[in-house]
């Protein structure tokens, strides 16, 4: 898909189609809508007068024009009343229109740069939200079907339309940022949805290495034998049970225009199939197991895009990547191991095993001395019980680093929800025979998880979210199609463009 600006006459500009959106109740036309209306003998405000379309929010009408026009067809969009329009509703809106284009079988269409008429102000992010709509919403996962039944459906390419020369600049920024962000998350989509049989640890190794070729970030694998050299106990006892051979990942984004100041730990829990190992799961939707390297996914995402973007932070991925089986070789409830922090844990559940991993990965960011250290993790089903399917989990140690992830979740709509990590909570992970437990019993499962890798970020400043509710939906949702979501990638990556 191509994504361009231009600067051109509605009366010259040539396209199969152009959004137009409209409020509702609403007296007056304006903008691009009064200028398509006059050029078009009326056409915008006959359908308004003949009250089939009202401008209510979601609502769609497509026009044809014949005289005046070179672009082809209209669309009308309802943005709804203008005060309870917002960013995020806005993302929905563009992904209804772009997907409802490209059923008709239509290639391109154009969205002025005033689409939604807001106040100037806004352009930027306006236009950032109706572009990350357009691409989102129009992302499919295909790859698997041998015949492609949408192939002839497809949108081929998008045009944002500025008025003045400043405009013109200004979306051009704006394109650039929006497509490599939204290029990240269909990535991190690709790789979540894609099967366990071809996602694996090395899978995923060698995913993290082609990315880093094709940016400046900097790539290093650690194999099992390297992770045994440093005492990833923890890792490495899930990793046991698998025939897969385990990977450390490490991605590195050192910014080129900025020198690098701070230090930003992003770890991403990378189990490409989490069977329970010798607690197995129960079989009934096993299958969505394999999205449970949704966090390390996020993780390789956000690097890629924080180097297309030059974030002004020196960026570590780390994604502990490992198949979670039972076979005669796999760790058992009631096994003890010790972690490379040097605590040891009692195994209580063999499927508490995303905490394992990420243990250790916590310990290993302690190196890099980072002003905070944020992980991802489809890691407890309580989290789906306690929020949903449309909100993440977020508990941490640092005030602060959750202030900056809550400014990132208003703006980039992707909702989180602080847990809190009291030391009674403490109590419920305590072992008779170890330092810890891995699992805490049913009661506050979110939190327990938490909990237990708090007690290995130690004195990092540190934030934990929960991905288990959100990294998959088996619903459409308004720019989020069934299947993997990506989440947490536009979010982090808002986070680190603006950290000072
Ligand atoms: N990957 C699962 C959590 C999960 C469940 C994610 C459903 C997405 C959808 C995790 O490894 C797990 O199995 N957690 C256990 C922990 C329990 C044994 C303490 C759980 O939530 O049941
Ligand atoms: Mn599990
Ligand atoms: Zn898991």
């Amino acid at each position: 898909m191509k994504i361009r600006v231009v600067q051109e006459n509605i009366c010259k500009f040539k396209d199969e189609a152009i959004l137009i959106g409209l409020f509702e109740g609403k007296k007056k036309l304006s903008g691009m809508a009064l200028e398509l209306d006059a050029v078009t003998g009326n056409l915008i405000k006959k359908v308004i007068a003949s009250g089939d379309f009202t401008g209510k929010f979601n609502q769609k009408k497509l026009l044809y024009t014949d005289k005046g026009l070179k672009v082809k067809r209209i669309l009308l969009a309802g943005l709804g009343k203008e005060k309870e329009l917002t960013l995020d509703k806005l993302r929905g809106l563009a992904a209804g229109c772009a997907q409802s284009i490209r059923d008709t079988g239509i290639e391109s269409f154009a969205v002025p740069c005033s689409f939604a008429e807001v106040k100037k102000t806004d352009m930027k992010d306006m236009n950032q939200a109706v572009l990350e709509g357009s691409m989102l919403g129009l992302y499919s996962f295909d790859q698997y079907k041998s015949k492609k039944k949408d192939d002839n459906k497809r949108i081929k390419q998008i045009t944002l339309l500025a008025d003045t020369q400043k405009e013109l600049i200004e979306l051009k920024g704006v394109v650039k940022k929006t497509v490599s962000v939204c290029d990240a998350v269909c990535m991190a989509r690709d790789l979540v949805s894609s099967p366990g049989n071809t996602v694996t640890p090395i899978y995923l190794a060698n995913k993290a290495r082609a990315v880093s070729k094709k940016s400046r970030l900097t790539c290093r694998i650690i194999d099992e034998k390297g992770a045994k050299k440093l005492k990833m106990g923890a890792f490495l006892s899930v990793a046991q049970g698998s025939d897969q051979p385990a990977r450390f990942i490490i991605l590195e984004h050192k910014p080129v225009k900025t020198k690098a100041v701070k230090t930003v730990v992003i770890v991403g829990k990378a189990i490409t199939f989490d069977s329970g190992g010798i607690s197995l799961k129960p079989p009934g939707n096993m299958q969505e197991m394999k999205t449970d390297m949704s966090g390390g996914a996020a993780a390789i995402a956000v690097l890629q895009a924080c180097s297309a973007l030059d974030v002004p932070v020196h960026v570590v991925g780390l994604i502990p990547a490992t198949e979670n089986m039972p076979s005669g070789k796999a760790l058992k409830p009631g096994d003890v191991v010790e972690s490379m922090s040097g605590k040891t844990i009692e195994i209580i559940s063999t499927d508490a095993e995303g905490r394992l991993i990420l243990a250790d990965a916590l310990t290993y960011a302690k190196r890099y001395k980072p002003a905070a250290v944020i992980d991802m993790a489809t890691l407890t089903g309580a989290c789906i019980i306690a929020l949903g399917n449309d909100v993440s989990a977020l508990m941490g140690n640092d005030n602060g680093v959750i202030d900056r992830i809550l400014a990132a979740s208003e703006k980039t709509g992707e909702k989180m929800w602080q847990l809190p990590l009291w030391e009674e909570y403490g109590e419920l992970i305590k072992s008779d025979i170890a330092d810890l437990k891995n699992a805490g019993g049913r009661a506050a499962g979110t939190i327990t998880a938490g909990y237990f890798l708090k007690e290995f970020a130690g004195d990092l400043p540190w934030v934990h979210i929960d991905i288990a509710g959100t990294a998959w939906t088996n619903k459409n949702k308004p720019y989020i199609p069934k299947g993997a979501s990506g989440v947490c990638v536009r979010l982090l990556v808002d986070m680190l463009e603006n950290w000072k």
